[in-house]
């Protein structure tokens, strides 16, 4: 039985305080079925929200991370700083990363190695732009951005790796994908990796729905039978909006 994740992008939004006051709010909800909780700050929030957390169910994440531990790269968060923190998972490949800062399949890969040799969970992010889906691409595009972010990475590791499908075109623009397409698009996912690695992973990888996740379609979105929760961005900078979703 796969536990959904629903995870809160904050993006470039947040300042620490700003983050601990949304924590605060959220953090002790009581949730009506079993799922698990993530924010996804800043680096600069990591530290303070980590202590704002403290002992409750929520957890953490960075929204990208450099593959290596040190090292003269300016500007640069190494995983090994990211573990010092606590963080348990991190978000890798987000198409804004890949879109704005050239990041190519092969940086997700060693990033997703890197991750998962410092015990950081990944969160992978594929999906196709609207030209892809227009003419028909889509599965492939998803398809090749999976099989190379996971060039190299071990069956046995597999249980610990989540993916976000989302689809570009559905990111901060309040178009979603039906959710029947989505669950198309995961289920697709799901046998790529059924592929890959066989029957264990198949049924334990999660496998997320990301772009315009709202109150009003999260329900819908996350009872897809093949959809293990959200990556939300925009809905998770308010503390009632991303309760109505946890609580989908
Ligand atoms: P959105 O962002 O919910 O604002 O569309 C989703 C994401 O980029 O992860």
């Amino acid at each position: 039985m796969r536990i959904p994740i629903i995870a809160g992008n904050w993006k470039m939004n947040m300042t620490i305080s700003q983050g601990i006051d949304l924590v605060n709010k959220i953090k002790d909800i009581t949730l009506k079925t079993d799922v698990e909780v993530v924010v996804c700050t800043p680096f600069t929030a990591l530290m303070d929200i980590k202590r704002a957390i403290g002992d409750t169910k929520l957890k953490l994440a960075a929204q990208n991370m450099h593959w290596e531990e040190g090292g003269a790269y300016t500007g640069e968060v190494s995983p090994v700083m990211l573990k010092d923190i606590g963080i348990d998972y991190v978000i890798l490949g987000h198409s804004e990363r890949r879109q704005y800062f050239g990041e190519s399949d092969d940086d997700v890969n060693k990033k997703v190695k890197s991750a998962i040799k410092y015990n950081i969970r990944p969160i992978i992010c594929v999906g196709e732009t609207l030209e892809e889906r227009e003419q028909g691409q889509a599965e492939e595009k998803v398809k090749s951005q999976i099989l190379k972010a996971l060039d190299g990475v071990e069956k046995k590791d597999t249980a610990d790796v989540v993916i976000a499908y989302e689809p570009i075109w559905a990111i901060g623009t309040g178009k979603t994908a039906s959710s029947k397409d989505a669950n198309n698009m995961i289920a697709y996912i799901r046998n790529i990796i059924m592929e890959k690695y066989g029957d264990e992973a198949f049924d334990k990888v999660r496998i997320q729905y990301g772009g315009s996740v709202k109150p009003g379609n999260a329900t819908e979105i996350i009872n897809q039978p093949d959809i293990d929760g959200a990556l939300v961005g925009g809905a998770s900078l308010k503390a009632d909006d991303f309760i109505k979703i946890i609580n989908f």
